[in-house]
């Protein structure tokens, strides 16, 4: 969408997408080549050209990265699958400001950050900006598979009838769906319930950290997008985890991800903890790998 903005715009040498270090797009062409990690991209050459790749840090590097050729940012304003690496909202905002002192166009990925899961609707709100193209996917559906790709009037500009299209794409079923999701979870109610629950689970995490320091280093996320970020090896925790009857999934860093259902209850919480805590004693106990 972004490449074809330009396009149309007549600039169509401006297709260069900035995109970021430990990002994770999904395991499309386009979507290994945007996060451009061996792990993702061994064996599946030639790339997509076309993406650079900067730390989100430095933006410094990022300014001067920009060049008449960039067409856009990419971003997941939290990174799952890099390992819960929370960006933080001044630094959303200044690519936002980098953006529109370019005039470039910023493209969010909230494929696994939003609805709903940080507490907000959609993560970016936290730091009050807004992207012109943003994914989003999993939660959308409940579930059900749906993705969808939204845009401003002007960046989506270049996307009219026929130019682009999907087998599956606009389904009525899983857009039933979608619309069933979202009239709960866009609800404050809902999204001031995600935030409290954030709290219950985040504060025992924290103790937990404490009480097993041979095992896990630190807390990291927001809402109900959670790591543990682990001492020993992921691999043995999640194990432990799996054993304690508790699904956790491994992310980048070293890092195991806890992203429970938005509607799970209090109860539920405090059963989390106590199998957190279980698995954690048994890793204290038995075989480690060292990290
Ligand atoms: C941030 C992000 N973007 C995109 C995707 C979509 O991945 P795929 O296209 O492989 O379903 C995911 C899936 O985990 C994701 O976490």
């Amino acid at each position: 969408m972004a490449r074809k903005y330009w396009f149309d715009n007549g600039l169509e040498d401006r297709y260069e997408i900035i995109a970021f270090n430990g990002s994770f797009h999904g395991r499309s062409s386009a979507g290994i080549a945007a996060a451009g990690s061996e792990k993702l991209t061994k064996g599946f050459g030639p790339l997509l050209p076309g993406f650079v790749h900067l730390n989100w840090a430095d933006h410094e590097v990022i300014e001067a990265a920009i060049t008449s050729k960039t067409a856009a940012m990419i971003v997941e304003p939290l990174q799952g699958e890099g390992g819960i690496r929370l960006l933080p909202d001044e630094c959303l905002k200044e690519l936002r400001r980098l953006c529109d002192d370019h005039g470039i166009l910023l493209i969010l990925d909230e494929v696994q950050c939003g609805m709903g899961r940080t507490g907000k609707l959609f993560a970016h709100e936290w730091a009050g900006i807004e992207p012109d193209i943003m994914m989003v996917a999993k939660g959308i559906g409940g579930g059900f598979p749906l993705g969808a790709v939204l845009a401003t009037e002007n960046a989506a500009s270049g996307m009219t009838a026929g130019t682009h299209g999907s087998t599956y794409g606009g389904n009525p079923l899983a857009c039933a769906v979608g619309c069933a999701v979202i009239d709960h979870i866009a609800d404050d109610v809902f999204l001031e319930g995600v935030r409290r629950k954030s709290g219950l689970l985040r504060q025992p995490l924290e103790s937990l950290v404490a009480a097993h320091p041979d095992i896990f280093e630190e807390v990291r996320g927001s809402g109900l997008m959670l790591g543990l970020k682990c001492k020993i090896s992921n691999s043995d925790v999640l194990k432990a985890c799996y054993e304690a009857h508790l699904i956790t999934v491994s992310a980048a860093d070293n890092v195991i991800r806890l992203l429970p259902p938005l509607n799970l209850s209090d109860e539920e919480i405090t059963e989390a903890i106590a199998r957190l805590d279980k698995a954690a004693k048994a890793c204290e106990t038995g075989p480690l790998t060292a990290q």
